[in-house]
Order: C-alpha cells, then sequence, then structure tokens
C-alpha cells in the first residue's frame, strides 16, 4: 500500500515539474512576476482615454492651481445668446421700447440672495451683455460662469476643482469632463426644490394582481 503511494506521488511531482518546465519553455519567463516585470516595460505605448465618450459635448479646457480638466461649453446652448443681438442700447432705452409689451426676460427672478446682495447688474454687464463680470469688474466668459459663482461659494469651488461636488461625465481615464456649475444650477434660482422620495404604491400592486 504504501509503496504504491510513494510511486503515485513520485509520478505526479514527476508530471508537475515535467509541465512546469514545458510551460516555462512555451513562455520564456521563469515566475509569473518575471512575466509581468518584462511585459511591463512597454506599458508607456499603453493609452487609455475617455475621449470617445465625450465626443458628443463641445468642452472648454479649465485650468485652476494645478487641476487641469474639461467642462461643457455654456453659450450654443444658451437660447438668448448673443445677448448684443438685442442690447445694442442702455437698458433704460430698451425698457423704454418695450413699454406695454411684456418685458423681454419676464421669466427670469432672483430667488438666491437678497436684493441687497444681488441684483442683475452684479453678473450681467450691461454695457457688454456677451459677458459676465467679478465683482471687481473683471470680464468672466459665460463658458467659465464657474468663476462668477466662486467668489462667494469658496468651499463649493474647492469641492469641485477636486471633484467632490459635481459630476464627472464620460470615462474614468483621463481627460477628466466634469459638469460646471451651472448645468445643475440656474444661476438666478439655484437652490432645489424639496422633493419627497418616491414611495411603493402598494395599491396598485393590490389591484394589478
Ligand atoms: C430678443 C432680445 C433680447 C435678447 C436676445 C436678450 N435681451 Fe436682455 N433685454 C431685452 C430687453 C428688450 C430688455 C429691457 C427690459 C424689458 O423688456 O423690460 C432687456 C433687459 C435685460 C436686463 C435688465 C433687466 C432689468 O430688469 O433691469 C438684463 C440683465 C438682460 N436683459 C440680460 C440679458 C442677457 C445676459 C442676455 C443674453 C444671454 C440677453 N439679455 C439677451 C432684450 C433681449
Ligand atoms: C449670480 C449671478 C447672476 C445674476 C444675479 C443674474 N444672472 Fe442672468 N445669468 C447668469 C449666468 C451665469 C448665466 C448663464 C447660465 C448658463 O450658462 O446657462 C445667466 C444667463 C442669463 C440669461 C440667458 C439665459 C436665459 O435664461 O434666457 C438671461 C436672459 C439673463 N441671465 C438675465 C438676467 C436678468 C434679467 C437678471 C436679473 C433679474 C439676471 N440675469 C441675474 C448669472 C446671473
Ligand atoms: C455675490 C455673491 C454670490 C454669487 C456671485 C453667487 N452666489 Fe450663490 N448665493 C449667495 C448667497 C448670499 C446665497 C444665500 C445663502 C443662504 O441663503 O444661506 C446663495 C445661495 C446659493 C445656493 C443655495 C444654497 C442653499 O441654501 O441651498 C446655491 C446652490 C448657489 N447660491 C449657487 C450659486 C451658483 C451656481 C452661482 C454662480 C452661477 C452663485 N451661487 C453665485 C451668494 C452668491
Ligand atoms: C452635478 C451637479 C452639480 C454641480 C456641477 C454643482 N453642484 Fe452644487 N449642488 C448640487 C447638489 C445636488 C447639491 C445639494 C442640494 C441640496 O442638498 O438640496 C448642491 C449644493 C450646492 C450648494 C449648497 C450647499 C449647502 O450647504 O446647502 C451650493 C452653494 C452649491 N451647490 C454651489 C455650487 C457651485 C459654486 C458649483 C460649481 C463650482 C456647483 N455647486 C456645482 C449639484 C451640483
Amino acid at each position: 500500500m504504501t509503496t504504491k503511494l510513494v510511486v503515485k506521488t513520485i509520478t505526479i511531482v514527476i508530471c508537475l515539474f515535467a509541465m512546469s518546465c514545458k510551460h516555462s519553455d512555451e513562455h520564456k519567463y521563469h515566475t509569473v512576476i518575471d512575466k509581468i516585470e518584462a511585459e511591463s516595460l512597454n506599458y508607456d505605448a499603453v493609452t487609455v482615454s475617455s475621449e470617445t465618450f465625450n465626443e458628443t459635448i463641445n468642452t472648454v479646457k479649465v485650468s485652476e492651481d494645478g487641476y487641469e480638466f474639461l467642462i461643457p461649453e455654456r453659450k450654443s446652448q444658451i437660447a438668448s445668446y448673443n445677448c448684443t443681438e438685442c442690447h445694442t442700447q442702455p437698458i433704460e432705452k430698451l425698457k423704454q421700447d418695450q413699454v406695454g409689451e411684456k418685458a423681454a426676460h419676464w421669466n427670469i427672478k432672483i430667488e438666491h440672495a437678497g436684493l441687497e446682495t444681488m441684483n442683475c447688474a452684479t453678473c450681467h454687464t450691461s454695457n457688454n451683455m456677451d459677458e459676465l463680470h467679478s465683482l471687481t469688474n473683471s470680464p468672466i466668459d459665460f463658458n467659465l460662469s464657474y468663476k462668477l459663482c466662486s467668489q462667494c461659494h469658496q468651499q463649493e469651488f474647492k469641492d469641485w476643482k477636486g471633484g467632490a461636488h459635481g459630476k464627472q461625465l464620460g470615462g474614468w481615464a483621463p481627460p477628466r469632463l466634469s459638469n460646471t456649475c451651472v448645468n445643475c444650477h440656474n444661476p438666478h434660482k439655484p437652490a432645489f426644490e424639496k422633493r419627497w422620495p418616491v414611495r411603493f404604491n402598494t395599491t396598485v400592486e393590490q389591484e394589478r394582481k
């Protein structure tokens, strides 16, 4: 019995040895580690990119404190842009011409900060409506309107730069593409409405049966 077992064991060991030798002959490498190390020498040649997922979105480059990423372009998404199609004259003049008619932007009411903090002119530039401006009157491009928000919402801006606030679009591989503030927040009414969670309707479920 025991000799049989010994013979069996020896046979198995020889077989395994033969197999493993054949294996390493075939693939040149002695161990898996050797193989990984050798074959990863050319790893730089492999590039992974999310670009194909982003093809349908026009993007703008953002570079803020060492963070570089893309955000969706906005101007082509704003129906009333270019503003200067109408805003060739001072607002007072436009208002006079408009007397008796519905105000041009009747649907825009600020539900953001109080009137002592903010009115239309805090963000929009009456002598060049095609641009926004900072609190110190530096022009801000409509595509980069996050620069406007960041003046007063530093914490969210920091989180957003780092990728914690907001949403990343496309894939996990670079280049990073993130939604910008106005993709989610209406600048005129930025808070979200409260919503009830969806509830399971047991009555409907019983009637179906
Ligand atoms: C179709 C014409 C038209 C376009 C396009 C247009 N506006 Fe106006 N806008 C007006 C008129 C007219 C007024 C005068 C206000 C009124 O109608 O009572 C006005 C007024 C305003 C005012 C002052 C509102 C107030 O109550 O003092 C702001 C700010 C403004 N527009 C911003 C913009 C911006 C920003 C754009 C582009 C994104 C734009 N407008 C595009 C016609 C236009
Ligand atoms: C907190 C800054 C801020 C204030 C205050 C503000 N806007 Fe805007 N507004 C913006 C930004 C940013 C956009 C561009 C949003 C986008 O990219 O879609 C915009 C877009 C617009 C547009 C074009 C989009 C549309 O909905 O037609 C009009 C018109 C406009 N604003 C008018 C006004 C008027 C009138 C007021 C005052 C009653 C006002 N805004 C106050 C920041 C502001
Ligand atoms: C001039 C300063 C200023 C600018 C510029 C500004 N905000 Fe605000 N924002 C405020 C203030 C003040 C409040 C009110 C805070 C409160 O009620 O607690 C507010 C409120 C908000 C809220 C609601 C917070 C809540 O209580 O739920 C959001 C979201 C927001 N802002 C987003 C934006 C975005 C997006 C932009 C850029 C388009 C922007 N803000 C530009 C000052 C600003
Ligand atoms: C992908 C969508 C998205 C983007 C992009 C985004 N936010 Fe928000 N933001 C949210 C949501 C969701 C909340 C939570 C709202 C709530 O709790 O009611 C929020 C909350 C906020 C609040 C209120 C925070 C509080 O404590 O109540 C502010 C202010 C704000 N965002 C500003 C910004 C600014 C500034 C940017 C751009 C730098 C930005 N957000 C980009 C979705 C977004």
